[in-house]
C-alpha cells in the first residue's frame, strides 16, 4: 500500500462520517423541530394546550367567527398579521406592530408579553414554561380553517 491509497481511504472515511452526522443532525431537527414549533400532529400536545388555553379563554374567543371579548378572536390567529381583526380596538404597540404570528415569535410573546411588545394591552403575566408554550401554540394552530 502507497500513502496515495491510504490518503483517499481515510478521505472516504471522512467524507462517510461526515454523511453519517448530516444524517444524525437532520433526524434530530426533524424530531426535535415539531414539538417546538407547536405540532399539531402531536394529540397529546394539542389536548394539553386546550386545557392551558382555558387562561386564555377568559379574554379570548376561541371559536370560527367569534365576536372580541377583552382581547381579540384568536380563531386563525397562527400566521396572522399582528393587529389585524377589524372592530378590536388595539393599543397603538400592537396596531402599529409588523409582520404576523409564527409560532416562534407567538412563543416569544407568550412568555412575557410585556416584555416582547412593550405598551401592549394584555394584562397577563405569560407562561413561563416553554413546554406549555408549545402546547398552546399546538392548541392555537388547530383554530384555522
Ligand atoms: C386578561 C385578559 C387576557 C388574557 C388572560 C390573555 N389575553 Fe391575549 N390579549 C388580551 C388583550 C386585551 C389583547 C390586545 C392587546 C393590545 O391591543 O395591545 C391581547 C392580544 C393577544 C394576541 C395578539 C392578537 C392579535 O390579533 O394581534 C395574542 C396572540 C394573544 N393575546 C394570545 C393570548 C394567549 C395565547 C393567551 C393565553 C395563554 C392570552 N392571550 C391571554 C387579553 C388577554
Amino acid at each position: 500500500m502507497g500513502q496515495p491509497d491510504r490518503t483517499l481511504r481515510s478521505r472516504r472515511t471522512a467524507i462517510a462520517a461526515a454523511v453519517v452526522g448530516l444524517c444524525l443532525a437532520g433526524l434530530a431537527i426533524a424530531a426535535w423541530q415539531p414539538w417546538h414549533a407547536g405540532s399539531v400532529e402531536d394529540p397529546a400536545a394539542v389536548s394539553s394546550g386546550r386545557a392551558l388555553a382555558q387562561a386564555c379563554a377568559v379574554c379570548h374567543a376561541l371559536e370560527r367567527g367569534a365576536p372580541p371579548r377583552v382581547g381579540p378572536p384568536l380563531w386563525g390567529v397562527v400566521g396572522r398579521p399582528v393587529g389585524s381583526v377589524d372592530g378590536f380596538g388595539y393599543s397603538h404597540t400592537l396596531a402599529t406592530a409588523e409582520g404576523s404570528w409564527t409560532p416562534e415569535r407567538l412563543d416569544h410573546f407568550l412568555a412575557n408579553p410585556a416584555a416582547a411588545l412593550p405598551g401592549n394591552a394584555m394584562t397577563f403575566v405569560g407562561m413561563a414554561d416553554a413546554d406549555d408554550r408549545a402546547r398552546v401554540i399546538a392548541f392555537l394552530r388547530t383554530l384555522s380553517d
